[in-house]
Order: C-alpha cells, then structure tokens, then sequence
C-alpha cells in the first residue's frame, strides 16, 4: 500500500513503479532506518504524543526488526514497498496495527532518509578509515622487509635518480595518511542530526532534536530544517574522498604494474593476487593492481554525477535525490575492495633487490651527482651541468656507465675531474647523501619509517 493513499483515486502505473521505488537499493539502510526510528518513538513520548507503553511495543517491535536487519532476513522483495521508510512503517502496522500507523507523527521520509544517509555514511567513514590503516600498514611491513633496497626513482618514466624502496612505499604512506585525515575531517562535518526537520520547515511537536543526535551518536541537531533535509554535501564529500584515495590507489597499482613488468622485473607479485591467460601459459597477469586502477572510472563517475544532480536543484528535498544513493554505495563499496586488495598485494610482494640495484646504476642516475661534485671543485652549476652532460654523451658512445670511464677520459672532458669521482658515483654514496629531511638518504628514510610507524601506533 502507498503512503499517501487519501488524495489519490487511481494506483501507480508499473513503470511509474519502476522509476520511482528505491527499496531495491535503498534496502541497504534498513538498520540506520529502524534505529532512526526507535529514536523518534522516544522523542514523540517525550513530546507527549504516545504512552511509555506505546513506546515500549513500538521499540520491541522495532528491536526485533532490527534484528532480523542484521540477520538479512528481511524479505524486501514480498513487501511491495516503495522505499526502506515505507517498508519500516508496513511491517510495524502489520504487527501493531494502529499504533503502527502513529509512529510517522511529526516525522516525514525527507528527514528520514537525510538521518539515515547520515548515519551509513559516518559508519562507512570508520570501515574506511580502518582500511586505509590496513594498506598503511602493509606499506610499512613491505618497507620493512626490504628496508635497504634501492631501486631506480622515474619522472617523465624516464630513469632520473635512485631512491630507497622504503622511500617509495612512504610517499603512498603520506597519501593515504591524507586519505584518513580527509575522512576524519568530512566526518565531523556530517555528525549532525537531520531529525525534527520535517518534511522541510521543522514539527510543531515539542521533540528534543539533541536528545535524538544524542541517541544516534550524532554530536549537535542541523541547525535549518530547509538545508537538513535538502543537504547531500556529506555525500559529496565522501565521494570526493573515495576519488582522491581511489587516485592514489591506482597510481600506486600504475607503479607497481610497471616494477611487475618483463622490462622492468623489480618485484615479484603473489599467486593470491594476480591470474593466468586461458591461452598463454607463461602469463601471471597483476588483474587486482589493474581493477584498482580501473574502478576509479566509476568512483570519479559517481562524485560527478551527484554533483551534476544536486546543480541547481531548488530548496527544499526534491526526488533528484533520491538518485543519490546507488553510485555513493558503489563508490563506497568499491573504494572498500580496493583497499582490502590493495592491502593483500602489498603483503604478497617481494623485491628482486639486485635487479632494482643494477637498474639504478644503469641510465646515467648518478650524472646529478657529479655535476654536484664539480659544483663542490667551483664550477657553477650550469657549467657542471654540462660537462656532466658531455660525459654522458662520451659514456653512451663507448656503452659504458660513467663510473666505469677511466679517469683519462673523464679529464679529457673536464681537468678538474679527479681520481676522488669514483666513490661519489657509487649507488649508495649518492642516495644517501641526499639526506636531506624527506629525501631518500638512508637517515630520512629511517626516521620517516619510524614516523609511519608511530602514526599507527597513535592511529584512532
Ligand atoms: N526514497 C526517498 C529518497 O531516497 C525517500 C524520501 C522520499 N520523500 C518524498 N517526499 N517523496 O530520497
């Protein structure tokens, strides 16, 4: 039966029907939707509109709803309801009867839904948060087990200078650590309470909208019922969030594809991970680091299409809205997925260290440094520059690294080279003075892997 049934003398057309019902989808609310409820069964009490004992069998009723919520026992699909809200209403009328049909008092689906959107969004906030602490932690471990291993670092992916693997995994370290930050931050701002706003201009019932928030966990009541029940900024931003870290996530995957490459072989990815070719035996393809970089699609989708909804639509709830919820729980849930795989990858990898070490010699990665090094004998850095420059040219014409020309060559090339080149030129001499405060030397390194570690410790 329909919630509105006075006005209307004919019944909904099936594809009316088919447009306009969200309890397929909207069934995912049912818990916030009768916790929602059983708060609101209390504030009409209070506010004098049902007995203590009405409250009680309304509560048990719901109670044991939600129950039978968590159990997934509910069967939505027999009901025939619109919406999750309806859905909650039938099934308390069906058992109380008239009772049943007091519970709306007051009370309308636009602050209804608003609460519950809420509450799913600021639960979800917390799962998040304690699975980008998972992928965090999976980055420290990998970190850890090869904590000296140098590999060669990229821009424009073209080799330019060699960094420590730890350094690597800590730069994604410090995108998730915004990722969680973004959800601690977003979070605050969606712990208001949408319930007592009505349909759009508040209840003349005398209800204690922050005895409500109280019982939810929210921390203050909305404070304008036309935005509280028109507002989808909280959704909004979790998408946004979910984008940023989904962004950060299939960088990493782009990353780790190419280390996983034939060309490249730095590491090496589990079998729990990745998948054969139904024709060519020899493939292990890295399928969960390419979902992770591929799902961003409909992640970075459904921000803008919320957006695109929410554009222009006039005060107060409109059923625009409505259309808020599939591409926010995908996102959700996908964003979810790929941090609890992205998690696994990372533990399952290993690091062929060699390899990455000759990569890293290899490509003239050290030609910075002896430019540096001619810096420190007087010559200004352009010059340096260049006559760096040159003994490339020189070391690429004889297919050799710069470090294996002999020191007649070099000085051929620039007087002032010296025999004392060829240490500054080693691998581990050039990462690790570059021990600047966040750069790759083994120093900063180790006091950032230190850091990581205790942003875990303190993690809530
Ligand atoms: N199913 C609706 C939604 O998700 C609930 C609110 C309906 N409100 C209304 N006035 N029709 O937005």
């Amino acid at each position: 039966m329909s919630l509105w049934g006075g006005r209307f003398v004919g019944g909904s057309s099936n594809m009316f029907r088919r447009v306009n019902d969200s309890l397929p989808f909207d069934q995912v609310l049912a818990s916030q939707d009768i916790r929602g409820s059983i708060a609101w069964s209390r504030a009409i009490c209070q506010a004098g509109v049902i007995t203590d004992a009405e409250q009680q069998q309304l509560q048990d009723a719901l109670q044991a709803l939600l129950k039978q919520a968590e159990q997934g026992s509910l069967d939505f699909a027999a009901s025939g309801e619109e919406d999750i809200h309806s859905f909650v209403e039938a099934a308390l009328i069906e058992q109380l009867g008239d009772l049943g049909r007091k519970l709306h008092t007051g009370r309308s689906r636009n602050d209804q839904v608003a609460t519950d959107f809420r509450l799913w969004c600021k639960e979800h906030v917390t799962l998040l948060r304690t699975d980008l602490k998972q992928v965090i932690e999976a980055l420290v471990n990998a970190a850890e087990r090869h904590s000296t291993a140098i590999l060669p670092g990229y821009t424009h992916l073209q080799r330019a200078q060699p960094v420590r693997f730890p350094h690597w995994c800590l730069a994604y370290v410090e995108m998730l650590k915004r990722d969680a930050s973004r959800l601690a931050d977003l979070s605050q701002r969606m712990d208001q309470s949408p319930l007592g706003c009505g349909a759009l201009a508040g209840t003349t019932y005398a209800i204690d909208r922050q005895a409500i928030a109280d019982e939810l966990g929210f921390a203050s009541p909305c404070l304008n019922s036309l935005d509280a029940v028109s507002d989808r900024d909280y959704v909004l931003e979790l998408l946004f969030a979910a984008s940023t870290s989904m962004m950060h996530l299939s960088r990493m995957a782009e990353d780790l594809i190419f280390f996983n490459s034939g060309e490249a072989g730095f590491i090496r990815l589990g079998d729990s991970v990745t998948s054969g070719s139904s024709l060519m035996p020899q493939k292990k393809n890295p399928d969960a680091l390419e979902l992770m970089r591929g799902k961003c699609g409909r992640v970075f989708g459904s921000l803008q299409a919320l957006l695109v909804t929410m554009k222009g639509l006039p005060l107060a709830y409109n059923k625009d809205m409505q259309e808020d919820k599939e591409g926010a729980f995908d996102a959700v849930n996908q964003w979810h997925i790929c941090l609890c795989i992205g998690a696994e990858v990372l533990d399952s990898l290993t690091l062929d260290e060699q390899r990455c070490a000759q990569a890293a010699r290899e490509g003239y990665a050290n030609a910075t440094e002896l430019a540096d090094y001619l810096v420190g004998k007087g010559i200004p850095f352009r010059t340096a520059h260049d006559i760096s420059g040159q003994v490339v040219l020189h070391a690429l014409e004889q297919q050799c690294a710069i470090e294996d020309l002999p020191l007649s060559a070099l000085q051929a090339i620039c007087p002032d080279i010296g025999e004392d080149v060829y240490p500054v030129l080693q691998l581990e001499y050039l990462v690790d003075k570059r021990n600047i405060l966040g750069g790759t030397g083994k120093a900063p390194v180790a006091a950032a892997l230190k850091h990581a570690k205790r942003y875990l410790q303190e993690f809530v």
